[in-house]
């Protein structure tokens, strides 16, 4: 099956297309490589797998509607894995328009352009972050309307998009709300990465939120099963949460690391706006609909993410002062 990737050079994107290659996929990857964080690290991301007889590369923004119609004009795309998006609260506060611009606009070129190539099916990575100050556990039919910032609001806006392009014109659509995923290539300004840089190289780790605050980890082995499952099997229009339903506080991630590097972290305050205190997944959906079984322990994702790192080029270990932000 041809399957275009898009956000393929950042965290969860390379992760996917090492995993369906592995499956013996065709996969097109659209990136373009943007500057949220640092574009050295996607370029590693894609080092791995660039030379894949079966991967093509498309360095193309998605907003870019000629360039992004030459890529579906020039492959036969059964299925799009829309991964591609500014990620990230605080960033969405101070910059809503590149959200608005990527997030929802590149959203509909893919879907316009879809439609009109006989694609056959749609998955959409939406957030947890959707789900605002609803109480935990959050359920797929809860009200998402009081997102807390840019970021979630315009993946809101995606699903809904998507939704009218099903009712429409049949596109088959699955909406993924990812819950902090855990895996190889972890984005450098997520809490893995800057605790296990900040133990490994004395970098100072900022704490935005109290040590109580509570994220629902997820495995990203398990998302990319089922992910696989909705690209053998599309859905209609689906919206299911992909988290743990087993929220870890800061704390015990924090203390998870130092265990896990034997070294100590040096802890200083900060403030975020737009942060969520905890999120829970109710996971009862995606276990029925897609099989969707987690069952890894925070220490045994900490430790897989730990084992990875260590392996990593010194550049890419010691990252820079900045991606500690
Ligand atoms: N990592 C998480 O904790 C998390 C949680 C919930 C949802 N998500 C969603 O999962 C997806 C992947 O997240 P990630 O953590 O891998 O982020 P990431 O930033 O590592 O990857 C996103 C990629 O998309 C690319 N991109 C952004 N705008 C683009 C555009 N206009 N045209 C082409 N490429 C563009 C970026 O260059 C980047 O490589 C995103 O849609 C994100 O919103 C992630």
């Amino acid at each position: 099956m041809q399957i275009m990737v898009t956000g393929c050079a950042g965290f969860i994107g390379s992760d996917l297309c090492e995993y369906l290659l592995a499956k013996k996929h065709e996969v097109i990857g659209v990136d373009n490589f943007n500057d949220y964080y640092d574009p050295n690290v996607k370029e590693f991301n894609v080092s791995e797998y660039k030379n894949n007889q079966r991967f093509k590369l498309y360095r193309v923004d998605i907003t870019d509607r000629v360039a992004l119609w030459k890529v579906f004009d020039e492959n036969n795309i059964e299925a799009v894995v829309h991964l591609a998006a500014w990620a990230g609260v605080t960033e969405s506060i101070k910059r809503p328009k590149v959200y608005v611009d990527s997030n929802i606009a590149g959203t509909n070129n893919l879907a316009e352009f879809g439609i009109q190539n006989s694609l056959k099916n749609f998955i959409f990575a939406s957030t947890s972050s959707v789900y605002g100050n609803n109480q935990v556990p959050y359920k797929e039919e809860m009200n998402t309307d009081y997102p807390l910032a840019p970021y979630p609001a315009t993946k809101k806006a995606g699903e809904v998009l998507l939704y009218t392009y099903h009712v429409n014109f049949d596109l088959n659509v699955t909406i993924f709300r990812f819950f902090n995923p855990l895996g190889p290539r972890l984005r450098p300004d997520l809490a893995l990465p800057k605790l296990v840089r900040a133990a490994e190289y004395g970098y100072n780790f900022t704490l935005y939120q109290g040590t109580d605050s509570a994220r629902d980890y997820t495995c990203i082995d398990d998302m990319m099963d089922a992910i696989h499952a909705v690209l053998k099997k599309p859905f209609g229009y689906e919206v299911m949460n992909l988290g743990n339903s087993d929220p870890v506080k800061l704390q015990e991630i924090l203390e998870s690391v130092e265990r896990v590097t034997g070294k100590r972290i040096k802890i200083v305050k900060g403030y975020r706006p737009g942060q969520m205190q905890i999120t829970a997944a109710d996971i009862s959906k995606a276990r029925k609909l897609v099989g969707y079984n987690p069952a890894v322990t925070l220490d045994q994702m900490v430790e897989k993410y730990f084992e990875w790192f260590i392996k990593q080029p010194e550049w890419y270990k010691k990252g820079e002062e900045s991606w500690m932000k």
